[in-house]
């Protein structure tokens, strides 16, 4: 069945226009002013922006961490992911040292598969590099189109993995067409300062964040990225939160390094403050890295309007504050890390950026849409509004203001971490291939007709996987 838009602003990273929009199926066909209607469903757009489907780079969803399982799963993240905007997720396969990539893949694709409501990818961990994981590296690429490896420099003896592995991933990357990905904490000095607070007696939600200075994560962005340059291979830093970390890596792209740099709605409005709440509050607000003192939101604000980052993540990993983040009372290290962010980050990054004039309006939709689709190996079927694409669209209202709250949330779990904070501009419909899964805020969705997303390698084309599948 077509469908045609009309009305509406369509907005890309490069221009605002006015035209309509003719669907059909699942793709932009047609964009042009005063289409004619060829019997399509007419969709009123009257006053609204039509954005590209957000698309967010880094979610975890029924993972396993830090003693339980955060509580969202490919249904319900995907479910409150479509109401924010966002019609792609990829998220974080884990891999457990020893087992073969492709078991870890398989039980990726066993929680996601007919779960999930709109297009999702998966990056993989990588814990170790032996001769078995150079050996499954191609066919991950090839057969399972992951492109893109993480590694995690922190969280010691549960996710951190050495310098050696991190250098050796970086030259296999470069060599497959891949890009490489860190968490950039120092997880040793971590290590030794959580033990050095608990052993006296610093037991609170705030000492999480003490106990993890900033320092140490521009200290960590910086040595990934030297390792980036001695490699000449690619990066990219997740989770962003700081001005050090922001200036590692400005430092490593004017030293002609390519990394590039995410950030998350929470590092943008939260501070360090958060964790101090009272009645063990805090906890709603651990995760790492960890909030930092208010000043370093002017930094990131101003990275991501330089160009320094590029891109916002949510860092989806939700734990209830009943019953998963309690597992901490008594001692912070044991609070699960992570925050429910899925739902909230067009909304966040739209009032507080180009609202208040931070960020353009196209470089809002390339910080939460193109720039991740680019890189990710997605573009031009995500990413963009253009003839031919996936018609992945958000209808999105400037003007409609409401407050953020648990009590009207998607999300599986119990609280919201931007409870009570106001908010100008909401996803009124949103579109995923062309067909509607929220419609005038109401889920329309089907569970499980999101699609596994196969992506290009680092620095092409998406075409290049549809080439590659019509040729074998
Ligand atoms: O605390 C966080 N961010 N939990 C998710 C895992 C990670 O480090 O991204
Ligand atoms: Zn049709
Ligand atoms: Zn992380
Ligand atoms: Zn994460």
């Amino acid at each position: 069945m077509k469908k045609i838009i009309k009305n509406g602003i369509i907005v890309t990273a490069t221009d605002t226009f006015n035209a309509d929009l003719l669907i059909d199926n699942g793709i932009i066909c047609q964009i042009g002013t005063n289409l004619s209607e060829q019997g399509a469903d007419v969709i009123d757009a009257k006053g609204c922006y039509l954005f590209p489907g957000g698309v967010d780079p880094h979610t975890h969803l029924e993972m396993p961490f830090g003693g339980t399982v955060t509580k969202d799963d490919f249904e319900t993240g995907t479910i409150a992911a479509a109401f924010g905007g966002t019609t792609t997720i990829i998220d974080f396969c884990l891999t457990n040292k020893g087992e073969p990539l492709k078991d870890a893949i398989k039980t990726w694709h066993a929680k996601s598969n007919g779960r999930a409501v709109v297009d999702y990818g998966f990056h993989l961990m990588i814990g170790e590099v032996n001769e078995a994981v150079l050996n499954e590296l191609p066919s991950v690429i090839e057969k399972e189109g992951i492109t893109s490896f993480k590694v995690f420099m922190a969280y010691k003896n549960v996710l951190q993995a050495d310098d050696e592995t991190l250098f050796k991933t970086l030259i296999a990357a470069k060599d497959l067409g891949a890009l490489v990905m860190v968490h950039a904490e120092n997880g040793d000095v971590i290590d030794y300062l959580v033990k050095k607070a608990l052993e006296g007696g610093k037991t609170e939600p705030i000492y999480h964040a003490l106990t993890r200075p900033q320092v140490i994560e521009g200290e960590a962005t910086a040595r990934a990225a030297t390792f980036t340059g001695l490699a000449n291979s690619q990066l990219y830093v997740v989770h962003v939160t700081c001005a050090d970390a922001a200036k590692a890596i400005a430092d490593a792209r004017n030293r002609g390094i390519e990394v590039w740099g995410e950030t998350c709605p929470q590092y943008l409005v939260l501070d360090q403050t958060y964790l101090e709440r009272p009645n063990f509050e805090g906890a709603k607000y651990v995760w790492s890295p960890p909030l930092r003192e208010k000043w370093n939101q002017d930094a990131l604000w101003s990275a991501l309007k330089t160009g320094t980052l590029q891109t916002i993540g949510s860092d989806q990993c939700s734990f209830d504050f009943n019953g998963q983040k309690d597992l901490g009372k008594g001692d912070f290290s044991k609070i699960p890390n992570g925050g429910p962010m899925i739902e909230d980050r067009l909304s966040i990054l739209f009032s507080e950026g180009v609202k208040k004039g931070r960020i353009s309006l196209n470089q809002f939709v390339d910080i939460t849409s193109t720039r991740a689709a680019k890189l990710f190996g997605l573009y031009p079927k995500k990413g963009t509004i253009t003839v031919g694409v996936d018609a992945d669209i958000v209808i999105f209202d400037p003007t409609v203001e409401r407050t953020i709250s648990a009590e009207t949330h998607h999300m599986a779990v119990d609280y919201n971490a931007f409870e009570g904070m106001k908010v100008t501009g909401e996803p009124i419909s949103v579109l995923s291939r062309g067909e509607f899964v929220v419609q005038d805020k109401k889920f329309v969705g089907t569970v499980g007709a999101g699609q596994y997303l196969k992506r290009a390698k680092y620095g092409k084309n998406y075409e290049t996987v549809e080439d590659k599948t019509l040729s074998m």
